[in-house]
């Protein structure tokens, strides 16, 4: 295999809405993220992705883009863009930019054109159709922020357009070459001006199913997941390959792609050797127990499952490409309080979780605030929910009958907001983010959660992210933890997650989960302890005694 400079990174991923605040106005900014980044190199990470700073109604907070070649005033200005980069330059950090092109804003341009004139030019840049009232829709499928795919389009009353996701994000029309030749060309812009890659959002959606038709309705809406049309859609990867020959692959950037669905036998076309991506985001965590009636029908997830979905994912790519792990990103509730149980949440068993996942083989994406453990927060009211997503599921919940209590306490558990509270930096009122009002309420768990704390502690979560940063780096382990091959060991037992990876040197991971105290067989002695998120490591007679959420990796 060709060696990739990525292929050893480890990622951060900075979601600037709610990083740092730098002018007082509540609401994180490009200055802001400079004033940052030696916190980014002090961690170790050497990739940064950037959540979208666009510029955006901010509909779906930056995913809505109504202009590709400027930054949002909000965020700050290209003059700042251009400092980010020559400051990451400067240390050594990479910047990889938000990639949304399935959609844009029903404010672009484009679209304004598009309604203008449905049969010019910018028509044809969306999916744009016939309609009169009381005529059923092309096709019955939901969109994922509820409610059917269509809308009727502005100034038109015989007219209607597609969109996947919000109604105020149109989807591009990827059949159509001038809009992928457009997308292309705004994306060499980019790479030009020195943006090392792309996280490429909703990728998957930009094939539909076409013409568009119904399938059968699986909710009282008469609607029905959209997932059914991902599952019929066929012939992506032609596109993605154009858009990699066009772009990526020219100017060797890292890309990373946000698929679900994916089918065996399309893995290698999306990261193998020729893939049109660098790697994929797995995520098959965040995906367990999902129900399609809705958040409310979701159950609590427990680290068994978690084991399974990991190891099912990492036999799946042997041998064909680098998968990118996450335990959390934006969209997701907190991955400790998401994955641990309430017993596990204490700094030793967030050590356990954040390690287990860490050296899985792949590239390991933080999410800000992520090394400081921060927690899922609790809202009194749905009013006090900004994401559009979790508007929907609590509409949803209410629909399936549960109380408005009980509808505000599935949103808590599973809100994108969980992931958007302001970063937490000290334990000051505002935790450091924001002079002014935060956008966001900050999570009150501040006073007791947050870097500065973190950082004058040797044995706090975040330094144990940093030990785990340095063994991926460090020249005796890179190779290893990078390029080794992985095999589960004692599979089947169960509150044990437990993995070797095989290179140069082998590393023996495990983590109990248990609850309890418990003895594991070994193959062979440890020659040394890499790491441990407890002060005591025991081992005797060919057996280590792991203390309940005890972490350790071990060289044999
Ligand atoms: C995935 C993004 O991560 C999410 O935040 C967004 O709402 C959708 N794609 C639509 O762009």
């Amino acid at each position: 295999m060709e060696k990739k400079w990525w292929h050893s990174a480890t990622a951060y991923q900075i979601y600037p809405k709610s990083y740092q605040d730098s002018n007082g106005d509540g609401i994180g900014d490009l200055p802001g993220v400079i004033d940052r980044l030696d916190e980014v190199k002090a961690l170790g990470a050497d990739v940064i992705w950037l959540s979208p700073i666009y510029c955006s109604p901010l509909a779906d907070q930056g995913y809505d883009i109504s202009d590709y070649f400027n930054i949002d005033p909000r965020f700050g200005t290209m003059e700042d863009m251009d400092r980010l980069l020559a400051a990451a330059k400067d240390r050594d950090l990479k910047i990889v930019m938000d990639l949304v092109v399935n959609h844009c804003s029903d404010e672009h341009e484009w679209f304004r054109k598009a309604c203008e004139d449905p049969d010019g030019p910018y028509g044809q840049f969306f999916y744009i159709r016939d309609w009169h009232e009381g005529e059923p829709y092309p096709c019955n499928w939901r969109s994922y922020f509820g409610g059917p795919c269509w809308e009727l389009l502005p100034g038109h009353t015989d007219k209607i357009y597609f969109h996947a996701f919000h109604k105020k994000q149109p989807d591009l029309n990827w059949e159509n070459p001038l809009l992928r030749r457009t997308v292309y060309d705004m994306i060499n812009w980019w790479l030009d001006r020195g943006v090392a890659g792309f996280r490429i959002d909703a990728i998957i959606n930009i094939k539909k199913f076409l013409p568009f038709r119904d399938f059968p309705a699986d909710r009282d809406d008469g609607l029905c997941s959209i997932q059914r049309m991902l599952e019929k859609a066929k012939g992506i990867t032609s596109f993605l390959d154009e858009m990699a020959d066009e772009t990526f692959r020219p100017h060797d950037a890292f890309t990373v792609g946000e698929v679900f669905n994916e089918k065996d036998e399309e893995l290698p076309l999306f990261i193998g050797e020729r893939g049109c991506f660098s790697s994929m985001f797995d995520f098959s965590g965040t995906l367990i127990n999902k129900s399609e009636k809705g958040w409310y029908d979701q159950p609590p997830v427990t680290m068994e499952q978690y084991k399974e979905a990991m190891f099912a994912s990492h036999r799946r790519v042997a041998g064909v490409g680098f998968l990118s792990n996450i335990i959390e990103n934006h969209d997701e509730p907190r991955g400790v309080s998401f994955f641990l149980p309430p017993e596990g949440r204490s700094e030793t068993g967030k050590k356990l979780l954040g390690g287990l996942g860490f050296l899985l083989p792949g590239i390991p994406f933080l999410y800000q605030g992520q090394e400081l453990g921060m927690e899922n927060t609790t809202h009194t009211d749905i009013s006090e929910i900004d994401d559009i997503s979790s508007q929907d599921e609590y509409r949803v919940a209410l629909d399936a009958g549960l109380s408005p209590a009980e509808a505000l306490a599935v949103v808590d558990r599973f809100s994108r907001d969980n992931a958007r509270t302001p970063y937490q930096w000290d334990d000051t009122p505002n935790t450091g983010f924001t002079t002014g009002k935060p956008w966001l309420p900050v999570h009150p768990n501040h006073t007791e959660i947050n870097l500065a704390e973190q950082k004058g502690r040797a044995d706090s979560l975040y330094n144990f992210y940093r030990a785990l940063i340095r063994l991926r780096r460090d020249p005796e382990y890179a190779d290893t933890v990078v390029y080794g091959s992985f095999e589960p060991y004692l599979e089947e037992r169960e509150g044990l997650m437990a993995y070797y990876r095989r290179g140069r040197r082998t590393l023996l991971v495990l983590g109990n989960y248990s609850g309890a105290e418990m003895t594991v067989p070994l193959n062979e002695a440890s020659k040394r302890v890499l790491l441990n998120n407890l002060e005591r490591y025991s081992e005797k007679d060919g057996a280590a005694t792991l203390a309940p959420w005890q972490f350790v990796v071990l060289e044999v």
